[in-house]
C-alpha cells in the first residue's frame, strides 16, 4: 500500500519504519529542516533502541523516504497518517495547531484519483476526528471551489479514522509489531477494511521478526478493537490516565508504608500478582513523567470540564504525582540536614530509561528545586545529556562525564532514572570515591543488599 506520515517524531519515524519493513511503500513528511536533513541522510535525530537500523534498511530497500513536500506525498497515498505533536497549552488544554495545519495542508493536496483513508494517530481530544474531517474540507475549498465531503459519491473522497497509538519510548518497535490491541474508530466500513488490510501482518503475526525485535514466544493474533470515532479517542486518554493513576496508586501507598513499617516492594508485588489488578506500572518512586501522561490527563480533565464533568480520580492522580517528585529531597533533608552548599549528583535525566526524551521528566523538578535551595547539581545520564544542554540551556547544573565522576564530587547520590548502567554499576568502587556515602533511590531498583555492603546509607522509596 501506499503511505504518508505526516510528522516525523518518537510516533511518526516508528510508525513509517515499521510499515515500511512490512513491504508498504512509505513516505514520511517532516516540515523541521534540520531534522528532515539528518533523515534524508539516513541519522534517526533521537534516540530509540533498534529504530537507526530499522531506518537505515527501510531507506536502503527504497521503500521510505522523507520529504518536506506534503502536497505529492498526500497525492500518491492511499493511507495518510497524523502523527504530529500536540503538546499542551499553559492552561492545560492540547494545542492542536500541528494537527490543524497538516489537515488543512492535506485537504489542499487531495484530488480525485482515489479515495483515501486519513488517519489520525496524533493523540487529540474527544470530537477530533469529525474536526479533522470540517478542516480537510476546509483545504479542499481553499483550493477549488466545489465542496468535498467525506462522502463516496464525492469526487475527492475521503474518510477520517482514529488509530490511536499506544507504544512506550524505548521498546517502540517491538510495541509496534506486538501490541496488545489495535484499535481502529470510524463509522465507514470500507475505512475499517483498509485499516484491517494494512495492519493484516501484525493481526495476524505473518512476517518475518526483525532481529532487534523478536516475536514474543506464542503471539499469533493481536486483537482488532473496532469502534465508533469518539469511542477510539477517549481509549488512548483512558488507558494513559488509568497507567498514571496505577503509579501514583502505589505512590501513595508507598508513603503509608513508610509510617507502618511495611515495603513497598513487596505489597506492590502482592497485589500486582491478582489477575484482576496485574503487575506492571505499581512501582513506586520519584513518579512518573514523560510526554503524554500529564499533558493526556490534562486534556481529558478540559474535555470533562467542557461538561462540567467532575474528574475527582484524575485530579488525585496528578496531585500524588506532583508531591511525589519532592519525596527525594525530603530524604535527603532527613539524612544530610541541611542541603545548601551541598553537591547532590543526580543519575539519570530522561523521564523513563532508553529514551532521550526529557519531557515532563522528573528530573528536571527535582533540579530545579535543590538548585533553589542553595545546592549545588551534578548530572550524568548515558544518552540525555546533550538533549538536556540543547533543551534547558537555562539548567545551572554541571554535566558529569562518568558515573564515577559524578560519585566523585558529590555528597549525595540520587537515582532518578532506572537505566541498566546504573542498576549494575560497581557501589564498592563508587562508594570508595564519595565524601558521604549516601544514595536516595528513587525508582526502588538498585541492588540494596549490594549497595549498603559497600558502606552506603541506602533509603529507597515505601521501604
Ligand atoms: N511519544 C510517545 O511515546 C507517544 C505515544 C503515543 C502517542 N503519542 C502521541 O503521538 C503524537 C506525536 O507524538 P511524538 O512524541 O511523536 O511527537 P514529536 O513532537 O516527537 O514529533 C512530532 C513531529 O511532527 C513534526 N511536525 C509538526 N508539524 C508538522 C507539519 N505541519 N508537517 C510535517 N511535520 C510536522 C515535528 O517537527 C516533529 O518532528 C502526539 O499526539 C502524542 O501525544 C506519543
Amino acid at each position: 500500500m501506499e503511505i504518508c506520515v505526516v510528522g516525523a517524531g518518537y510516533v511518526g519515524l516508528v510508525t513509517s519504519a515499521c510499515l515500511a519493513y512490512l513491504g508498504h511503500e512509505v513516505v514520511t513528511v517532516e516540515s523541521n529542516p534540520n531534522r528532515l536533513d539528518r533523515l534524508k541522510e539516513g541519522v534517526v535525530p533521537f534516540f530509540e533502541p533498534g529504530l537507526q537500523e530499522f531506518v537505515s534498511d527501510g531507506i536502503k530497500t527504497g521503500l521510505l523516504e522523507f520529504t518536506d513536500n506534503l502536497d505529492t506525498a498526500v497525492k500518491k497515498s492511499q493511507v495518510i497518517f497524523i502523527a504530529v505533536g500536540t503538546p499542551s497549552l499553559s492552561n492545560g488544554e492540547p494545542d492542536l495547531s500541528q494537527v490543524m495545519s497538516v489537515a488543512r495542508g492535506i485537504g489542499g493536496a487531495l484530488d480525485s484519483s482515489r479515495s483515501r483513508v486519513i488517519v489520525n494517530k496524533s493523540t487529540v481530544p474527544v470530537g477530533s476526528g469529525n474536526w479533522v474531517e470540517m478542516l480537510v474540507n476546509q483545504g479542499v475549498q481553499q483550493v477549488q471551489p466545489v465542496p468535498a465531503r467525506s462522502s463516496k459519491s464525492d469526487s475527492h473522497s475521503f474518510y477520517v479514522v482514529s488509530n490511536p497509538e499506544f507504544l512506550r519510548e524505548g521498546s517502540a518497535i517491538a510495541d509496534s509489531f506486538y501490541p496488545d490491541r489495535i484499535v481502529v474508530g470510524s463509522g465507514d466500513e470500507e475505512a475499517i477494511d483498509l485499516m484491517r488490510q494494512l495492519y493484516k501482518p501484525i493481526l495476524t503475526q505473518d512476517f518475518d521478526a526483525p532481529d532487534y525485535a523478536p516475536r514474543p514466544k506464542g503471539l499469533e493474533h493481536i486483537p482488532f478493537v473496532v469502534t465508533d470515532l469518539a469511542s477510539a479517542e477517549l481509549i488512548k486518554y483512558s488507558a494513559n490516565a488509568f497507567l498514571a493513576m496505577k503509579i501514583s496508586f502505589a505512590n501513595e501507598i508507598s508513603g503509608l508504608c513508610e509510617k507502618v513499617g511495611a515495603d513497598v516492594k513487596q505489597v506492590m508485588r502482592g497485589i500486582g500478582l491478582d489477575s484482576r489488578i496485574g503487575a506492571s506500572f505499581l512501582n513506586a518512586g520519584v513518579g512518573w513523567g514523560g510526554s503524554c501522561f500529564h499533558k493526556d490527563i490534562m486534556a481529558l480533565m478540559q474535555v470533562a470540564k467542557e461538561y462540567s464533568y467532575p474528574t475527582r480520580l484524575l485530579d488525585a492522580t496528578t496531585e500524588v504525582n506532583l508531591v511525589q517528585r519532592q519525596v527525594v529531597i525530603q530524604k535527603l533533608q532527613e539524612e544530610l540536614k541541611i542541603i545548601k552548599g551541598r553537591t547532590i549528583g543526580l543519575l539519570g535525566l530522561s523521564f523513563k530509561p532508553n529514551t532521550d526524551d526529557l519531557r515532563d521528566a522528573p528530573s528536571l523538578t527535582i533540579a530545579q528545586q535543590l538548585i533553589k535551595m542553595g545546592a549545588e547539581v551534578r548530572v550524568y545520564d548515558p544518552v540525555a545529556m546533550d538533549a538536556c544542554r540543547n533543551q534547558h540551556p537555562e539548567l545551572e547544573v554541571t554535566y558529569a562525564e562518568s558515573l564515577l565522576d559524578l560519585a566523585t564530587k558529590s555528597d549525595a547520590l540520587v537515582l532518578v532514572t532506572e537505566w541498566e548502567e546504573f542498576k549494575r554499576a560497581n557501589w564498592n568502587e563508587i562508594g570508595s570515591v564519595m565524601r558521604w556515602p549516601l544514595v536516595i533511590d528513587g525508582r526502588n531498583s538498585l541492588p540494596e543488599e549490594d549497595v549498603k555492603l559497600a558502606g552506603f546509607t541506602y533509603r529507597g522509596i515505601g521501604r
